[in-house]
This record gives structure tokens, C-alpha cells and sequence, in this order.
């Protein structure tokens, strides 16, 4: 927002967080961050705080804060602590025509509830709901020049000038003829839901497709380049392998679901259970064919993980399929030493009983198998000659990602998910 030429404060409650971010320092792994960071803060056009009442001033208050998934046994329901106490704390300091923003992804319901809220405790000041659809590793590039603006706003005049407020904030984007939907508070919110359900759909769709392709030694890769050709169906997203994880499309079809059985919707969202699941037999799968790689034992076997992020470009380990493979693996009593370009501190904090190393060189020593779990481009280039000092010559592909032809033409044993 400051890189667009607007004057920000950005408030979080964790003082170490803000401390960081006042000096230039971004809290996460993200390309592009920290230049952007530094120039804006150096322009005087971005500050930080922890003290609400600095917010008292401002036009427009945007809440990105996280609704992870309820923490209890069966739950899948979001989580909205963090947006309703962010919304309440907020009602003291809107200003007459503020207007606050909400980007979190929500249930569908929230919006309304909220903007009631908003309109009790500041009835000068709307709400209006904006969803965020960037994608971690592209974060900057997405932000300056989204694919698409949704606003959900109320109806009547109050929506009208909250269009007119989030058009000015969005001038840049809307310059180069951005699409931009102007619809209700439930649509904003169904299009989030929607578009990360859609998206999980379509990798577990492939994924079905590749426990096909092993039972019948067709090849899911081959599989989805040639479905990918028919423009209706389009070839992105439809890379095989051990499946989504993250921040967002595990929770958020697990929170839709949930919405779904509230609002006696629980048959028309079931199919969103069954991806779930198909997601999660890949990384049963790939546990599998470690031990049968291994001679059917993992007892004892020195396992080098390579990729811990749940994608690459990024140091995210929530609902990580590469790191939850890694600690199933130890579990099953392999010896694990696991690395990552950028993931490693954060998969501390999760499994601090796994091993880790700095390097590929390093985590391969006297290895009897090497799984490459998250598709970052140096994992993709590496050869045979790169992996000599592994002692075993069993190469697992859990993302398809690497030259098969290159490794099956050397002394390794190739295997990957769903290809022959
Ligand atoms: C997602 C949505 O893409 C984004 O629009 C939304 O705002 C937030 O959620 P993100 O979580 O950053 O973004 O990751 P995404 O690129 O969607 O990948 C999610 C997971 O799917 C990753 O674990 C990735 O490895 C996996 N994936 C993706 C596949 O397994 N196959 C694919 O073909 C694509």
C-alpha cells in the first residue's frame, strides 16, 4: 500500500514482530519483501506500532489478520478470535467515514455480522469485505497487480461510497483494467472459499488420477499434460505429487465445509471431505514407497528429506505435506535428517525432534535413500554426481519435479507418485 503511494500504519499485537518490521525486517521468508519493505519505510510512508489509538486518524482500516482452523479434536470450523477482537478494537478509534476492510478469508456470514458491529459502535463508519487472493512467494508481485479486485459491500449509499474509497486505494491496479466485481458482503466471502475449494479440487483431482496411474502403470505427469491441452481444463494446478498443505487450502476447504453442515449444507459439501482425504493418502503413499524402496523396513534407514516448505519460495510449514512425511518417517523409525533452503528454523519450532542440516551435502551423508519432498528449483537441478556421498542410490520424486530420464539413466533407483 505504501509502494502505491499511500500514507500507512500497520498494527500488530506482538511487539517483537513490529520491532522487526520498524527496521525493515520482514517476520517471514518472502522474495521481494524485504527491498520493498526497506524503501517504503525509508520513504516515511509506512510505520509500525502496537498502540491501536495511532490508527485514529485513518481513512481506511484494512484487518488482515489469520482465522486458522479451531484447534480441538474434530473441529474444522475457522477460528475468528483474531477478526472479531481486530473489528472490536477497532470501533473505539474509526473516525465518521472511516471505513474498515476485511481481507481475512471468513465464513460466509461473517461480513454481515461484523458490518452490524461496526455500525453499533461507530455508526459514522461501514464495513466492506475485500478478499485476498495472493499467493506465498508471490506475494509482492500479486499484491501491486492482483488478477482481480472483488469488493463485497453493503447495499444503498454506504456501499456506494466504500466502492468510491477502495477505488481510490486501488487506482494503480484499476488503471491497467483490473476486473473488479463489486458484489454483496456473502459473494466477497464465497469467492475466497470458492476459488481455494476450486484449486484444491483440481490438485486432488490429478492426485486421484495418479493412484489410478500406479494401479494401472499409466503415467499421471503424461496424464495431465494431455487433459492440460483442452483450454477448458488448462494444465496449472495439475502437478501430482504429495498433495497441498499450507496456511490456507487445507483450512479453508475444512472451514467451508463446516459452514456448509451449519447451513444444513453438509451433502452439497461433502465432496470437499473426499479431497481432503485423497490429499492425505499422498503422503501415506509416499511413506510407503520409502519402506518398500528401503527393502520394506525403515527401521534404522538414514532418510535424507530434501524441502520441508509446503511450496517452494517460501519458509511456510503450516499443514506442510513435506514436513509431516519427514516426522512420519522418523516415527516409523527411520534416522531423518532434513533440510531446506529457507524452512529449516521454522520446522524447529514444529518437530524440534527431528534432525536437520544446512545443506543438500550435508543432509545426504552415508544416505540410504533421498526424498525430495518440495520442488525448489535447486532440488530440481540436482544430478546423480550431486547426490555421490549418499550411500544408497534410491532417489524418491514426492513432486514430479525431476529429470527422470537423467537419474533413470544413471546407477539410481527412480521413483516418484503416480508415474511408472
Ligand atoms: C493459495 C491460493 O493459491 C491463493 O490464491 C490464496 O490467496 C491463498 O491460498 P498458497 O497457499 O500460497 O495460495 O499456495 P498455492 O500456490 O495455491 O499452493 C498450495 C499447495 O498446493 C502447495 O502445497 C502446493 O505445493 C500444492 N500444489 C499446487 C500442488 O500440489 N499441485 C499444483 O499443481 C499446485
Amino acid at each position: 500500500m505504501a509502494e502505491l503511494g499511500h500514507d500507512v500504519i500497520g498494527v500488530d499485537v506482538d511487539q517483537a514482530k513490529i520491532d522487526a518490521l520498524a527496521v525493515g525486517r520482514a517476520p517471514f521468508f518472502e522474495p521481494g519483501l524485504p527491498e520493498l519493505l526497506t524503501s517504503a519505510v525509508a520513504t516515511g510512508r509506512l510505520r509500525f506500532t502496537t498502540d491501536m489509538s495511532e490508527v485514529a486518524d485513518a481513512d481506511v482500516h484494512f484487518v488482515a489478520v489469520g482465522t486458522p482452523q479451531k484447534k480441538g479434536e474434530g473441529e474444522f470450523a475457522a477460528d475468528l478470535t483474531y477478526v472479531d477482537a481486530a473489528v472490536t478494537g477497532l470501533i473505539p478509534y474509526l473516525a465518521d467515514g472511516a471505513l474498515v476492510v476485511g481481507k481475512s478469508t471468513v465464513p460466509v456470514g461473517t461480513a454481515a455480522r461484523l458490518a452490524e458491529l461496526v455500525t453499533a459502535g461507530a455508526p459514522h463508519a461501514s464495513l466492506a469485505w475485500n478478499p485476498e487472493f495472493l499467493r506465498e512467494g508471490f506475494a509482492v508481485k500479486d499484491t501491486l497487480g492482483p488478477d482481480r479486485l472483488v469488493y463485497g459491500v453493503a447495499a444503498g449509499a454506504a456501499g456506494e461510497r466504500a466502492t468510491a474509497q477502495l477505488d481510490e486505494i486501488y487506482a494503480t491496479a484499476l488503471k491497467t483494467d483490473t476486473p473488479r466485481i463489486v458484489t454483496d458482503f456473502a459473494t466477497a466471502e464465497l469467492v475466497k472459499v470458492a476459488a481455494n475449494a476450486f484449486l484444491a479440487t483440481k490438485i486432488s483431482f490429478i492426485n486421484a488420477m495418479a493412484e489410478v496411474a500406479e494401479a494401472t502403470g499409466a503415467d499421471v505427469t503424461q496424464l495431465a499434460d494431455a487433459i492440460g491441452h483442452d483450454a477448458r481444463i488448462g494444465r496449472r494446478f495439475l502437478n501430482s505429487g504429495l498433495g497441498f498443505g499450507g496456511g490456507c487450502l487445507p483450512k479453508d476447504i475444512r472451514a467451508f465445509r463446516a459452514r456448509g453442515e451449519e447451513l444444513g449444507l453438509g451433502s452439497t459439501l461433502a465432496f470437499l471431505g473426499e479431497m481432503d482425504s485423497i490429499n492425505l493418502r499422498r503422503r501415506d503413499r509416499m511413506v510407503e514407497l520409502t519402506r518398500e524402496s528401503l527393502g520394506g523396513d525403515l527401521s534404522g534407514k538414514r532418510v535424507a528429506v530434501l524441502g520441508l516448505a509446503f511450496k517452494p519460495d517460501s519458509d511456510d510449514v503450516r499443514d506442510s505435506p513435506a514436513l509431516d512425511v519427514a516426522a512420519r518417517l522418523q516415527e516409523e523409525g527411520a534416522i531423518v535428517i532434513a533440510t531446506d533452503p529457507e524452512a529449516v528454523h521454522t520446522s524447529q519450532r514444529i518437530r524440534p525432534e527431528l534432525t536437520y542440516a544446512t545443506t543438500v551435502a550435508e543432509a545426504i551423508v552415508e544416505a540410504d535413500a533421498v526424498l525430495v519432498l518440495t520442488e525448489w528449483k535447486e532440488y530440481r537441478a540436482l544430478t546423480p554426481e550431486d547426490l555421490s556421498a549418499a550411500t544408497g542410490r534410491v532417489i524418491l520424486d514426492g513432486r514430479n519435479c525431476l529429470d527422470r530420464d537423467l537419474w533413470r539413466s544413471s546407477e539410481w533407483t527412480y521413483r516418484s507418485l503416480g508415474r511408472p
